[in-house]
């Protein structure tokens, strides 16, 4: 078990990304964020590193409040650029070593064929003994087992509520209580982009490629979409729920996967006329014996299916439990600041010292 004792104390956090979440979070922090903290745990909160692609800015007492404001102005990749504590060229793994602070946020991109940057980043601090909240799939995607372990063999708590679903709270729900009843199946619509094009393509009859063009004009998917269409978020959104669940090690590229890519403007005017509609679902049918499905595909869904409900950029999970319990969740699965409210709510559970109670307690 992990007994955190900051009342009182000063908490040292490096926040390692200082994009659209890296920059929402500093953000909040200093409209809410610092006196939540306080109040929920009686720390105070001290920035002492924030890193972008470029280089950092390092300050081992802490940052004000207004050099942090000064700071949000920088442009992208120039946080090295503030006058007196802006390091070009230095890296997270400078900044842990450096300020030796007691929790690293990872906000850095995904990439799942290594994990990095965001793999050693985390693997760093938690072999430190340092705390980790992070919304960066890929390195539980990919390494969910070592992670845990060691997080545990180090005596640190890696939490990553942000993950999946980004505000709307699945993993708190699953790994804090829902669990309990024993999860049967998860079906969800895990990703906001392709849900914006297949419901652009159902309402306003687009094609695939017009569909995905307007989504990437409204902000809605990336320049290179191939990481949402072709499934990989939602794949691994879908592992590290299992995983958390059943203590697997499960990864990404396990995941069944269809691409959205394989959709056609006739598929959905056909299944519209018979009053069904397509989602990309996905699913995880969990047994005694093990995970029996585990994909992600374009599925047909019957009109009374409360999925068939959940459009354009929103998420949607429904969970089936053990004592024949149904619960379906719906919210936004992205944004700076949905991602950065789940972030302070991990980071207020990290400084409570409460771990997700399904991975267990015991070091291994
Ligand atoms: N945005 C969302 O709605 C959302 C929701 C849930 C989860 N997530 C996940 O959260 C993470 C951050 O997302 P985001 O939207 O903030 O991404 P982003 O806007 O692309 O920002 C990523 C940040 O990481 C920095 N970075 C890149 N390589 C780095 C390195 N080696 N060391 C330190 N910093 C590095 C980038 O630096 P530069 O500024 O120099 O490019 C940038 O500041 C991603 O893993 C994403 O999948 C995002």
């Amino acid at each position: 078990m992990i007994t955190i004792d900051v009342k009182g104390k000063v908490v040292k956090v490096a926040v390692s990304g200082f994009g659209t979440v890296g920059r929402a979070f500093i953000r909040l922090l200093i409209d809410v964020g610092f006196n939540t903290v306080k109040r929920c745990t009686g720390a105070e909160i001290s920035i002492v590193g924030i890193v972008d692609s470029r280089g950092a800015v390092i300050k081992e007492s802490g940052f004000t409040y207004s050099e942090l404001s000064e700071i949000l102005k920088l442009s992208r990749s120039a946080v090295s650029t503030y006058p007196t504590y802006g390091k070009p060229g230095a890296t997270t793994l400078d900044v842990i070593d450096v300020t030796q602070p007691d929790v690293v946020i990872e906000i850095t991109p995904a990439n799942y064929v290594t994990g990095e940057p965001g793999l050693r980043h985390i693997e760093a601090a938690l072999s430190r003994g340092i705390h980790v909240v992070t919304s960066n799939k890929a390195p539980l995607a990919l390494r969910f087992r070592y992670l845990i372990n060691l997080a545990k063999k180090h005596g640190a708590l890696l939490r990553y509520s942000a993950t999946v679903m980004a505000g709307t709270p699945v993993l708190d729900l699953l790994g804090h209580t829902l669990w309990v009843q024993g999860i049967k199946l998860i079906k969800g619509i895990l990703n906001g982009t392709t849900n914006y094009i297949l419901t652009s393509m159902f309402v306003e009859r687009r094609s695939f490629e017009e569909a995905l063009k307007v989504a990437q004009e409204r902000g809605f998917a990336e320049a290179d979409p191939s990481l949402d269409v072709d499934g990989w978020d939602p794949a691994a959104k879908l592992v590290i729920l299992v995983n958390t669940l059943l203590g697997t090690d499960y990864r990404v590229h396990d995941v069944e996967r269809i691409s959205l890519r394989e959709v056609s403007k006739l598929d959905v005017e056909e299944l519209k006329s018979k009053g069904k509609v397509v989602k990309y679902l996905a699913s995880a049918a969990l047994e005694k014996s093990g995970v029996k499905e585990l994909c992600v595909k374009p599925t047909v869904v019957s009109c009374d299916d409360p999925l068939a409900s959940v459009d354009w950029e929103y998420n949607a999970v429904l969970i089936e439990t053990g004592i024949g319990n149904r619960v379906f969740l719906k919210g936004i699965g992205a944004g700076g600041l949905p991602t950065a409210s789940t972030i302070l709510s991990d980071l207020v559970q990290v400084l409570l010292g409460n771990w997700y109670p399904c991975l267990g307690g015991d070091d291994e």
